[in-house]
Formats: C-alpha cells, structure tokens, sequence
C-alpha cells in the first residue's frame, strides 16, 4: 500500500512506526545475563518452628543469597526479578523455591524482601508502591554513587538516612532495614556459625515490621540487634560505618554505642 502513498505520507507512517517500535523495541530488549556466583552456604541452618513466605523483588546477589538461607531455615520462598530468567535461575538453583512476578511476589508474602540497586526506588515504587501499601518490606538498599547516581546520593542527604529516603518512596509500607552492613558473601558464610553468633542490625518504622525482621534475622542463623529511633536509627549502620562487618552483639553494640 505504501508503494502507492505520497511522499510526506510515507515519510509520516514511517516516523511513526519508529515512534511506536522504539519503545516496544526497548522493552523486548535481552538483558544480558549477569554472572551470579552463589557462595556456599558453610553451616546448617536450623528450620524455623514457624515458616514465613519471603517474596524477593531482585534476585541477584542478596536475593539470590537471603533468599536461599530463607529457605534452608523452612521459610517459602519466591524469587522475582526484572529480568525472569534471573529469577527463575535462583529458584532452579535452590530446592524449594519458585520465581513469579513482582506482582505475585508480593500478593504472596509475609516479608517482601526487596534487594535492588537504591537507584532503582523510583521505578519499583512506580511499579509496587500501590501493592506494597500495609505489607511489611524488609529493605538492603545502600548507596553506590556511581551505580546509582548524584541524585540518588541528593534523596539520601535531603532524607537523612538511607531508610528514611526509601520509605520517601513506599508510604503506608511496613518498612524494616537490615543485611545492608556486609557483603553477601559474609552472609553466605557466617550465618548459623558456631558460638556467638554474627549481628545484624535492624531499623524499622513499624514494630510489626521490627517483629517480623528480628524473626527472620534470628531463623537465617543470625543475632538481631534492633536499634531504636525509627528508620533514622540505621544512621547507626550505614555500610562503611563503625558497625559494618561481621560482629557479634556485644561487638556491634559497642560499635553503635547502645
Ligand atoms: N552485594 C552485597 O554484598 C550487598 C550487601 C549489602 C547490601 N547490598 C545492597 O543490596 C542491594 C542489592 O544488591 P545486590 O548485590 O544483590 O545487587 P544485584 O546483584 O545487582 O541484584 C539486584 C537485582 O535487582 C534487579 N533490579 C533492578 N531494578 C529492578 C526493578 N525495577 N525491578 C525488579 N528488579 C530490579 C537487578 O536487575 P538488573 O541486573 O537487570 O539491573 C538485579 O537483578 C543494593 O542496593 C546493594 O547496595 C548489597
């Protein structure tokens, strides 16, 4: 048909078919896969004596990790991600676990355990925020500038702290912060270790959302140590603080001065 148009016609239908597949085009585009390497998990975890579901937002390397602990401890877990094949990766990987969407990850949650770069806040909340509101999200998010950006960095100085700046974007959500002053690995490898125990710290803006948290921290192999204050109270742990490593609760303590 086009054979038989006028020029600025044809010019037209062409402009628009780039208008309309440009976008389309972007969103059918492959994400390449990243390598995620789990680590071991070195020492058994205990089943918890009441199971919690854990729907994960970002199942790359804290998802993938927290995700898999949850689930050696007897909680049910269900992994999502931007890219499903990631998802669906973590769950093949670990026995017991499935992947759905972000959607069905969170109608199916207890704890939605969110673990994305804080850069992409905007975009989940756009997404989730109306399906978050009233659930409990346990959150890892920490800043990397050049991952994430200047105006990341700007929310975070303008909020005060990290979890203040996250629940900026998720209002009406239960919102509990931890797993966010070590690395994955050191997750992988001190949860359920032998004598005292590695703390994880814990803020919250809800104390069923604190509640929740301590348990699963707890059933993960880990010490919780809740810190009072709100969410302004994980000033107290932010990564590359005095509280960031793989203490025990005495030592962490000390570390924030409680
Ligand atoms: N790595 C650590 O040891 C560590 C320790 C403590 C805290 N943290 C913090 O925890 C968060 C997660 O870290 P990570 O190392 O697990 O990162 P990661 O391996 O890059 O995983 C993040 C996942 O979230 C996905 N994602 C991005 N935007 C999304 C969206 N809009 N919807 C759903 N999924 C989305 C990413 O997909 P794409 O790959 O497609 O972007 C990626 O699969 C970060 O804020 C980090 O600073 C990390």
């Amino acid at each position: 048909m086009t054979a038989f148009m006028p020029r600025r016609h044809l010019l037209a239908v062409v402009a628009a078919s780039l208008f309309l597949c440009g976008p389309a085009a972007a969103q059918d585009a492959v994400i390449a896969p990243r390598p995620f390497v789990a680590e071991p998990i070195l020492h058994p975890i205990p089943r918890t004596a009441k199971p919690m579901k854990i729907g994960v937002i970002g199942s790359g390397n804290i998802g993938g990790t927290l995700g898999e602990l949850a689930a050696k401890a007897g909680h049910t877990v269900m992994f999502s991600d931007r890219d499903p094949a990631l998802s669906q990766g973590q769950a093949n990987r670990v026995a017991g676990t499935r992947s759905g969407t972000g959607e069905e990850a969170i109608a199916f949650a207890d704890i939605v355990l969110v673990a994305i770069p804080f850069g992409a806040w905007p975009a989940v909340a756009r997404q989730y925020g109306a399906a978050l509101r009233g659930k409990i999200v346990l959150e890892t998010t920490n800043l990397n500038l050049a991952r994430d950006g200047a105006q990341a960095d700007a929310v975070i100085k303008k909020a005060g702290n990290t979890g203040d700046a996250v629940a900026g974007y998720l209002p009406g959500v239960k919102i509990v912060r931890a797993f966010n002053a070590a690395g994955y690995g050191a997750f992988a490898k001190q949860a359920g270790r032998p004598g005292a125990k590695m703390a994880i710290p814990l803020a919250a803006n809800d104390p069923q959302a604190m509640e929740a948290g301590t348990r699963l921290v707890t059933d993960l192999g880990f010490d919780a140590v809740p810190v009072g204050g709100g969410l302004a109270g994980s000033a107290k742990f932010e990564l590359g603080g005095p509280a960031a490593g793989t203490k025990n609760a005495a030592e962490l303590k000390a570390a924030m001065g409680l």
